[in-house]
């Protein structure tokens, strides 16, 4: 067994974990990331693409910016279609606020660029990775990597393994109070070699279910179908899924650009909480701690600003000796979190068809839409939750 020691062990190099080891190494506290995929896997791992203000600032102080800034695309507002109608959300007139889009990915990219030119540990494709002694000073994360058998004791531990991760699960039973949403549906997603046919992001209300028209650049589309919960991807030939497109986003004068499918997949939708965000020294952060069903981009922007507050915190608890941050952590975040999972569920329900086609749900939707296109308060509201709250 080869013994190391570190201050905070990060588990995930997902975003949550890059952005915490950067955050750390910018002050002087020294980290470990452990991830079991490659880094080919998780650098072409597609996901999110909707920056809140907030994360573009963390990212542009954290000094790995420049390829956002160059090639991400500010939008101003989206656009709610339904009822065979497209309706304009003027986000930044309302709040003063953009959104970027900006590959998950490309930050991801980014961050494992930085901390490698850094010289800072960032092991990838390691094993049998477990956390242990959360209760004590010097809680430890034993794995293997590259044949070889390691243990690693540290002060603190982030659990940033996403929602499938061995962290949360380590959390000895009735220590966690768990909340969570199944939808009966999914998304099944393509990225293509298309321009954009939108200057900005389409979400539709239709008969036939949701859909969603994002982009990646100005020669890549990214869009969303709702299906199944469990859908077979082998029953969505490229053609159907160009069909079900044009029919869920048809409008007179304008047409959608279709291209050849580079990507595809099927996501599965949940909501899913759990408190306390820590244990012991064992702090989760991200998709660890909670899920949000996509239709209110928020996934990724939580994950960032949990790993802001933690980083905050150790920077303080390191410097001063004042655990009260640490402390605060869980409670601070979760404030954040369950806002971000009201919007998310908000969106979810008025957007997708519901289970049972019950025509009570359909005019509640409808109004509700309506509300938000017509009303500068209710329109304000969304817009608000989309671009990122202000001191949440
Ligand atoms: P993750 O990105 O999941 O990172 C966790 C990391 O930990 C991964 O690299 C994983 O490989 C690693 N890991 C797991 N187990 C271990 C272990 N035992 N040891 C070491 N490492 C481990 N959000 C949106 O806003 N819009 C979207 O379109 C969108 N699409 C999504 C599609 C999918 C399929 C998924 C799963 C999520 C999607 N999300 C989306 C959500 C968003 O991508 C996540 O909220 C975000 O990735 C959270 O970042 P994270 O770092 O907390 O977790
Ligand atoms: C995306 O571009 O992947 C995307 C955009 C908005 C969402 C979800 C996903 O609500």
């Amino acid at each position: 067994m080869n013994r190391l020691r570190t201050q905070v062990g990060i588990v995930g190099a997902g975003p949550a974990g890059l952005t915490l080891g950067r955050l750390l190494h910018r002050a002087g506290i020294e980290a470990v990331v452990l991830e079991n995929r490659s880094r080919d896997y998780v650098e072409h791992r597609i996901r999110a693409g909707v920056l809140e203000q907030g994360t573009v600032d963390l990212l542009r102080e954290l000094g790995v910016s420049k390829r956002m800034d160059r090639e991400g695309i500010v939008h101003d507002g989206i656009y709610l279609q339904f009822a065979g109608k497209r309706h304009h959300l003027p986000m930044r007139e309302l709040t003063g606020r953009s959104i970027t889009i900006w590959g998950q990915t490309e930050i991801v990219k980014d961050l494992i660029v930085a901390r490698l030119a850094d010289g800072e540990p960032l092991l990838f494709e390691v094993d049998e990775v477990a956390v242990h002694d959360l209760e004590s000073e010097r809680p430890r994360i034993t794995f293997r990597h590259e044949g070889e058998a390691h243990e690693l004791a540290c002060d603190v531990i982030a659990g940033c393994d996403g929602s499938h991760g061995v962290c949360r699960p380590a959390i000895p039973a009735g220590v966690l109070s768990e909340y969570s949403r199944e939808y009966p549906f999914g998304w099944l997603g393509i990225l293509a070699e298309a321009p954009p046919s939108s200057d900005e992001l389409v979400y539709t209300h239709t008969p036939d279910g949701f859909a969603l028209l994002s982009l990646r650049s100005p020669s890549l589309s990214r869009s969303y179908l709702q299906v199944d919960h469990d859908e077979d991807l082998g029953a969505w030939p490229d053609e159907r899924i160009w069909a079900e497109l044009q029919r869920r986003t048809a409008l007179e004068g304008w047409t959608l650009v279709e291209g050849p499918i580079l990507e595809k997949g099927v996501t599965g939708m949940r909501s899913h909480v759990v408190e306390p965000m820590r244990h012991g020294n064992l702090f989760l952060a991200g998709d660890a701690a909670h899920i949000v069903p996509p239709t209110g981009a928020k996934g990724l922007n939580l994950a960032i600003h949990d790993v802001r507050l933690l980083g905050e915190a150790l920077v303080e608890w390191y410097g001063s000796g004042s655990r009260a941050l640490l402390d605060a952590y869980s409670e601070t975040c979760l404030r954040r979190v369950w806002r971000c999972e009201h919007f998310s569920w908000w969106m979810t329900t008025m957007l997708h068809r519901l289970p049972g086609d019950d025509p009570f749900d359909l005019k509640l939707q409808l109004s509700q839409l309506r509300h938000v296109t017509t009303s500068e308060a209710a329109a304000t509201m969304l817009a608000e939750n989309y671009v990122g709250l202000e001191n949440v």
